[in-house]
């Protein structure tokens, strides 16, 4: 990762700070509540007294809930407005300001679980950051990774003629990795910067980084949350429109010859 790309995503996100706490608040935005969370927590299981790293942990909703599952909490974000807002909601949670790709004010092999909720799409450096998820998660730990579904990204999605469809619009190759700039949506102001990579190339820098893929899943809306949608519309969409993949990753502990410099 360039240390232009590195400062450049960064002051993205100190920018989108506010207007990031404003779209999650305490409960998580409607995708989360519909579709991701449910199936985060299902990965998780209980993680009552597990020391847990909310890698990426922007205004820290997700913190908190660990936080009230009885977890011992760490929240790490590169941006310095994201944490001073987490820190200011939570003071009694362990926030930090630290790179995913580093970690450096996190110890090797200190933690129980690694979550990263939608962060890997927007870190400029996959490979070092699956590394860095490696070296602090514990030999039996896991990893817990929630990311917008490249395939279907949701910047490029629009109702079919008909009403009944989506349609997606591709304006590069999608097998090429690609720096991604889309104009804001919602109550957002900034410009949005992430990173586009084929969902193959996100398999392979688990399987580089020494991890193997143990649950997989792409989630939706489930029967007993209908309830929650707010409009016809969100519940259409959560029923039929993939949001994003998520994996659960343990260490390899099978194959002792993964590249880990790949
Ligand atoms: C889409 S937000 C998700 C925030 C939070 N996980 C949530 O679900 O509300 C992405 C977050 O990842 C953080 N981020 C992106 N790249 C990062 C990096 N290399 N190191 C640390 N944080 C990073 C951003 O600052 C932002 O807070």
């Amino acid at each position: 990762m360039s240390k232009e790309q590195f400062e450049e995503t960064k002051s993205f996100w100190n920018r989108a700070a506010r207007d990031w706490d404003i779209q999650v608040g305490n409960e998580g935005d409607s995708n989360r509540i519909l579709n991701s969370d449910p199936v985060l927590w299902s990965f998780a299981g209980d993680v009552n007294g597990l020391a847990v790293l909310d890698a990426g942990c922007g205004t820290g909703y997700l913190s908190r809930k660990l936080h009230k599952r009885g977890a011992k909490v760490i929240g790490t974000d590169f941006s310095e407005k994201m944490i001073g807002i987490a820190r200011a909601k939570a003071p009694f949670i362990d926030f930090r300001i630290d790179s995913c790709s580093d970690l450096q004010t996190v110890g090797d092999s200190s933690v129980d679980m690694v979550i990263a909720n939608y962060v890997l799409m927007d870190t400029p450096d996959l490979g070092g950051t699956m590394r860095a998820f490696n070296r602090v998660l514990k030999a039996d730990g896991v990893v817990i990774v929630v990311f917008s579904h490249p395939c279907f990204p949701q910047g490029h999605a629009s109702p079919s003629a008909d009403g009944d469809g989506i349609e997606y619009r591709w304006s590069f190759p999608y097998f090429e990795q690609q720096k991604c700039i889309e104009p804001p949506w919602g109550h957002f102001t900034t410009d949005f910067i992430y990173f586009h990579r084929p969902l193959s190339d996100y398999w392979k820098a688990f399987k580089a980084a020494g991890f193997i893929v143990v649950d997989f899943e792409e989630p939706r809306i489930t029967k007993e949350r209908h309830r929650l949608a707010e409009n016809v519309r969100r519940l259409k969409n959560s029923k039929n429109r993939p949001y994003s993949v998520a994996f659960k990753l343990q260490k390899n502990r099978i194959l002792p010859d993964v590249d880990l410099k790949v």
